[in-house]
Parts: structure tokens; sequence; C-alpha cells
């Protein structure tokens, strides 16, 4: 049995605990600093509050970071001190000097650290990435993807304060950063260019943001790379990858599937079990991590790199130079 202590009561951690629940080896417990979002998830889930994040370390095994990414560093640091391995919600921080001292600490301590770069276990994408790996382009050498919805609030709106979560590049494109360096190998270039970040006060006192990154692989494969916050109609991913025997492409809008759209949102309604289901196989491989039982699928190498190269593309926009992404 693993003690997972959740740590934020909001979206992610929500999504996290909802699969928690159906693994009979998991334990849980959670800490929420707003009283109200405390209660609101204790009677949705079945559970009752630690009342300090010091309480919850003190009962956990392992500890399910779903925090605004300002606090991800701290929260993590706290626990890997007392021993407790830890999950943390992707982007691992809020930059790259952060994400080595969480790596080296967890290293020196002996626990595990795992970033939720979830897109990995995204079945499509998990597809897209094994397909290139096997050799079904041939030598892959473009790749497009895309990203995003509308612009997200999260509590006390922190998504759309840059200094909390590192806006559109770090927080969206991250994910395409990560699965297309897993996918390609390491990133010697980036360039970028966002609406926000280069042309200050082109979207002023307004949410949202778009960015156009080109990544130059150190195999000589070039992708880009579009995240964006300023499409109304909903949340959407992209990927193709061109090879010299071939081509993968897949839609999420095009791919069969039930859809359910109604005055708020759009709703997909595919009959995907449980055990398919990315959040649910990100968190059996966390468990099964801890216990020994594999090796980390996703490691904090892998967080800190994904981090690096949004880094670098925050600094592409800001600069309009090619910034090679920090390899600490
Ligand atoms: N992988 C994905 O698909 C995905 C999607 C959305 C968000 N995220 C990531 O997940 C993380 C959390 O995002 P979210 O959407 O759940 O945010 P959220 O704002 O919905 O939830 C955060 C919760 O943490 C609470 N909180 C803040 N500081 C706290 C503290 N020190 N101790 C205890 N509780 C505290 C807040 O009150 C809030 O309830 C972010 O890093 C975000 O980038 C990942």
């Amino acid at each position: 049995m693993l003690r997972i202590g959740v740590v934020g009561a909001g979206g992610m951690g929500n999504v996290h605990t909802r699969h928690w629940k159906n693994m009979p080896d998991v334990e849980l417990k959670f800490f929420e600093l707003d009283p109200a979002r405390a209660e609101a998830f204790a009677s949705t889930h079945g559970l009752s509050p630690a009342t300090s994040y010091d309480e919850l370390l003190n009962w956990a095994d392992a500890v399910d970071v779903c925090l605004p990414t300002d606090a991800h560093h701290s929260v993590t640091l706290k626990a890997i001190a007392a021993g407790r391995h830890v999950l943390c919600e992707k982007p691992m921080a809020l930059n790259v000097a952060q994400c080595a001292e969480m790596l080296e600490a967890a290293e020196k301590a002996g626990v595990v650290l795992m970033p939720a770069q979830v897109v990995r276990y995204f079945p499509d994408f998990k597809k897209a990435h094994e397909l290139v790996a096997g050799g079904a382009v041939g030598n892959p050498v473009t790749a497009r993807t895309r990203r995003g919805g509308k612009a997200p609030v999260g509590s006390a709106g922190w998504f759309q304060d840059a200094s909390r979560s590192g806006g559109v590049l770090l927080d969206l494109a991250v994910h395409d950063f990560d699965w297309l360096r897993w996918t390609l190998g390491e990133v010697r270039f980036v360039t970028s260019r966002s609406v926000r970040l280069t042309n200050p006060g082109a979207l002023e006192g307004k949410p949202g943001d778009y960015a156009l990154t080109t990544l130059e692989f150190e195999s000589g494969a070039i992708a880009h790379v579009e995240a964006t916050w300023l499409d109304p109609s909903g949340f959407r991913t992209t990927i193709e990858v061109c090879g010299d025997k071939g081509m993968i492409e897949f839609d999420s809008r095009k791919t069969p599937t039930v859809r359910r759209h109604t005055e708020e949102n759009t709703q997909l309604e595919s009959p995907m079990l449980p055990v398919d289901d990315p959040y649910y196989n990100q968190g059996r491989a966390f468990v099964e991590t801890c216990t020994g039982a594999r090796e980390a699928p996703v490691t904090a190498l892998d967080g800190l790199r994904a981090v690096a190269i949004a880094r670098a593309a925050i600094e592409s926009c800001q600069t309009l130079q090619t910034v090679s992404p920090s390899r600490s």
C-alpha cells in the first residue's frame, strides 16, 4: 500500500484523485489551503483533509504536487527533505535552476521525482512516438505540433500571471517540447515569437497569448510548435512528423470519437476505460516506480530539459535571437 498525499485540490488535484481512487494499492489524503475548496474536494471524493502540509508529509509515503507552478519548487523540496517520493505536475518548476535543485535533492535523498509530462501517456501521442521510434516514417526530418484553446484562469487567476505560470510557452508548449525531445532527441537551437512577449502592449489588459517556436534538433530535424491561449473554439492538439519514408499525422478534432457540444464547451465522450486513461497510466507508472517494480518512464532530467527548451523560447521571444537551451 502506498500512501499518497495530494497537495492542491484544484483542477489537476481532482483529475489525479479520480484515478488514485481506482487503485486498490493506494491510500489517500490531501491538503488544500483554501477552506471552501478543501470542503468541496472532501465531499466529492469522500476524503478527510490534513490540516497542514506538515501533517500530510508525516502521514504520506509520496506526495502528488498539483499546485500552481510557482509553488512546485518549495513544496517539492520540502517533501524530498522529509524523504517522500514526489509526482510533480508539469512544468516541473518555473526555471532550470529550480529544476536542477529539485533533481539534485531527489538524487541525494534517493527518492523518486517524476514530472507529470502526461502527454507521453496519451494513447495517440504514445502511438505516434512508437511509430517514429520504430522507423515508420524512416528518418524523421520535420515535425509540426499545435496545442491550445481558450486562456485558462486557475485559482486566483494564476495561469495569466506569467510570474506564476511562465505563460503559454512554459505552461502549455512544454507538453510538446517534451514529446518532441522524447521522439526526435536533444534540441540545439530554439527560435520563438509570441504575440505578448514579442510585442509588449499587444494584448494589454487581455488574457491569453499565441507563440510559434522553431526547434532545431541535434539530428538535423526541424520542428515548429504552435501554442495558443487565443482559440475560442476549444481545446485541440495536432501532430505531424515527416521522414524520408513517410509521414504520420494526428488531429484531436478528426479522431473518431463521440463529441458533446453545449453552450459552455465541447466534451469528448469517447468510451475510454479507466485503464486507457493517460492520467491513470501516469499514476500507475509513479506507483510502480516508487515501489521499485519499474524504472521511471519520465525522469526529473526530462522535466528539466523540457523547461530548458521553454525558457529558451521565452528568451528568444524577448531578445529576437536564436537561443540554445541550457544543458545543466
Ligand atoms: N497535465 C495537464 O493536463 C495539466 C492541466 C492543467 C494544469 N496542469 C498543471 O497542474 C498544476 C495545477 O494546476 P491546476 O489547474 O490544478 O490549478 P488550480 O488553480 O485549479 O488548482 C491549484 C489548487 O492549489 C491550491 N493551493 C495553492 N497553493 C497551495 C499550497 N501552498 N498548499 C495547498 N494548496 C494550495 C489552490 O487553492 C487551488 O485549489 C499546474 O502546474 C498546471 O500547470 C496540468
